[in-house]
């Protein structure tokens, strides 16, 4: 087939992204075809923190090529990117190949939801570059495709994806439940952990295994409409004594589900689980939850926590043997274009 010209739109567009942490987790989808998960889950979009990719459609070119953080990338990631790609030129009447220029101010495939940020970066230049004029509901079930995580990154502050009941997907979309600006206070310290090993499967895959053989998924499936609405309550009203017991509740059903996957997915180390620990006994020496742990499919560690407990937090995480360095986070915006 020939390849033509974009049919409208300048055919180049920048857009930006940042990566998000999930409270709820996703994990495991009804269709991975469609990228429909069984349940609806909720995060945190990241400030800081950004892809920034650029889309150039070209008539000239004679296949997709992908350059991140300046480097031209051949395999998975390539393939990836243009299949993503064939999603927009379906949708557009677009017939041309483009050239990706994708950048993060972070370091990629390091556990720091790269392919959140990234599929929405993607997602929001090539829908512009092609000419497609998405609302933000519509650019969510667009990125959704490249990576389910990535549907969430589309907007800023607490995010709801809700995972929908309908077969074509048309009710399973992310939308804002709490603007970046709701809590002002609220900080997610970025525990950095050393030698975290570099993720060999994606988490498409892996958690297509943890349906298929964890005993206890259903279970979890059971628990997370409560938890789920619980913890919307406990943002809205800003109560940490409410969401943080929660937050890590989920966190440990997430990572029973993966343990119990067989074979069993070990996402942490053996600081990833000191931290854990250190957090579990501030919390006690406290007397209430000061700090709430969480983890995706990664040795980092992420801590909640409120702005005036942060730095004396940091100071004691700091101090866990094969911990790197740590970060403070707050609320970030939505994926824009540039
Ligand atoms: C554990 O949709 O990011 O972070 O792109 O294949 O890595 P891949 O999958 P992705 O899976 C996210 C899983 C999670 C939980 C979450 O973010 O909700």
């Amino acid at each position: 087939m020939s390849r033509g010209v974009a049919r409208h739109g300048e055919g180049r567009a920048v857009f930006e992204a940042a990566p998000n942490i999930a409270l709820v987790k996703y994990w495991g989808m009804r269709d991975p075809a469609r990228g429909l998960p069984y349940n609806s889950s909720l995060s945190l979009t990241l400030d800081r923190m950004r892809t920034r990719t650029t889309v150039c459609f070209d008539p000239m070119r004679e296949r997709d090529e992908l350059i991140l953080n300046g480097e031209r990338i051949d395999g998975p990631a390539r393939a990836d990117a243009s299949r993503f790609l064939d999603y927009v030129r379906e949708r557009s009447g677009v017939t041309s190949f483009a050239e990706i220029r994708s950048s993060n101010n972070f370091p990629t495939a390091s556990g720091l939801a790269s392919s959140a940020s990234g599929f929405a970066a993607l997602a929001g230049a090539g829908a512009s570059a092609a000419g497609l004029r998405l609302t933000p509901r519509a650019l969510s079930q667009l990125a959704r495709l490249g990576s389910g995580s990535a549907s969430r990154s589309i907007f800023g502050g607490f995010v709801e994806w809700r995972a929908g009941t309908r077969a074509d997907g048309r009710d399973c979309y992310a939308r804002p439940i709490a603007g970046p600006r709701h809590w002002p206070s609220f900080r997610d310290v970025v525990v950095l952990i050393d030698d975290a090993p570099v993720k060999k499967t994606r988490s498409a895959e892996a958690m297509q295994s943890t349906v298929r053989t964890s005993p206890y998924y259903r279970e979890r499936q059971r628990e997370i409409p409560g938890r789920l609405a619980r913890i919307r309550r406990a943002i809205s009203r800003r109560d940490t004594r409410t969401l943080f017991p929660l937050i890590m509740e989920e966190c440990d059903s997430f990572r029973s589900v993966c343990e119990t996957t067989v074979p069993s997915l070990d996402y942490l180390t053996a600081s990833s689980r000191a931290v854990l620990a250190e957090v579990r006994s501030m919390n006690d020496a406290a007397g209430l939850p000061i700090a709430a742990y969480t983890h995706d499919a990664g040795a980092h560690v992420h801590v909640f926590a409120l702005a005036g407990e942060a730095a004396a937090i940091r100071r004691r995480l700091r101090r866990i043997p094969g911990v790197r360095r740590t970060l403070e986070l707050s609320a970030g915006t939505a994926a824009h274009p540039i």
